[in-house]
């Protein structure tokens, strides 16, 4: 019989999962538990999970193919799996509030779905707790599948049959400048606005930073429609705030769910989060370039 307790964290989504390990064995059951649970709540964490770079990216792989960090990746063609989230240099170094990776993160305050700028987005991104604030720092969740379903149905016949262009250089240049590599390595690429999740059927739309136009929509029009659906989803109904304890390994679905960070005084406090994301599954219709310009 399964170890493996699921206390739901909010009526529309988010658990917390005990009784497992996941830096060990995690013996197939439990793994397709694992996996039923993401399809289900869509936000898993898991408490005090006893880590390592190692031991994160093995059961990435459990959970598919991990992405390549897109910023390393972009700017210099190594491919690398980790991201560091929060502002603690691999040489336990402490950036502040005036340091351009920390001004950089601040992007991350918007909500968005990781990847979504990518051709192939990601599926879930998994983190690891190593440090904390001890206050502030809490990352925001909203659902995107719990918004869909209280849509009015004249907008959900609306956006049916729409597609969204994502562009990571539209959202992130009013923040900092976009490294020109890194910007020629993510070209607009087209998604749908509605997208289903294969195992449950249940829809959600998918909007977010990300998101910049409706083709064959004026940019106004565009913008309208796709800041109302952002609007609808981050209701505090849709929405549940982490905030992590050291050792909390959190994994979100990335194809329903936005998320944002909190902010928090870089300065005072000390963040090291490490991040992986697994590869989805379903490729936007249209690749970048100009094609996918509107
Ligand atoms: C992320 C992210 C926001 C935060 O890890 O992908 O957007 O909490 N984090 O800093
Ligand atoms: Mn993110």
């Amino acid at each position: 019989m399964s170890q493996l307790r699921i206390e739901p964290l909010h009526e529309a989504f988010g658990a917390r999962v005990t009784g497992v390990a996941l830096s060990g064995d995690v013996a197939p059951s439990a793994l397709g538990e694992i996996r039923d649970a993401i399809d289900r709540y869509s936000l898993l964490c898991f408490p005090d999970q006893d880590m390592t770079d190692d031991k994160q990216l093995a059961f990435t792989r459990l959970l598919g193919e991990p992405e390549a960090e897109h910023v390393t990746f972009g700017k210099t063609g190594e491919v690398t799996f980790f991201g560091t989230v929060g502002n603690v240099e691999d040489d336990g170094t402490k950036r502040g509030n005036a340091d351009a990776s920390t001004h950089y993160q601040t992007g991350n305050q918007l909500w968005h779905s990781d990847s979504s700028f990518r051709e192939v987005p990601s599926f879930v991104s998994i983190v690891h707790a190593y440090e904390v604030p001890g206050e502030g720092g809490a990352t925001a969740f909203a659902s995107m599948r719990s918004a869909y379903a209280v849509l009015p149905d004249v907008l959900r016949e609306t956006i049916d049959p729409l597609h969204v262009v994502h562009d990571y250089v539209f959202s992130r240049s009013p923040i900092a400048p976009v490294d020109p590599n890194h910007a020629a390595s993510l070209p607009p690429v087209m998604h749908r606005l509605v997208r289903e999740n294969p195992s449950n059927g249940l829809k959600n739309y998918y909007v977010g930073s990300h998101a910049r136009s409706i083709p064959g929509w004026s940019g106004i029009d565009s913008r309208r429609l796709l800041d109302d659906l952002l609007d609808r989803a981050t209701q505090p109904q849709h929405v549940v705030t982490h905030q992590w304890q050291a050792g909390d390994f959190v994994i979100w679905d990335n194809r329903c769910l936005l998320h944002r960070g909190t902010g928090y005084d870089a300065d005072r406090w000390r963040r090291r989060m490490r991040q992986t994301r697994v590869v989805g599954d379903e490729r936007g219709v249209v690749p970048g370039g100009a094609a996918a310009r509107p």
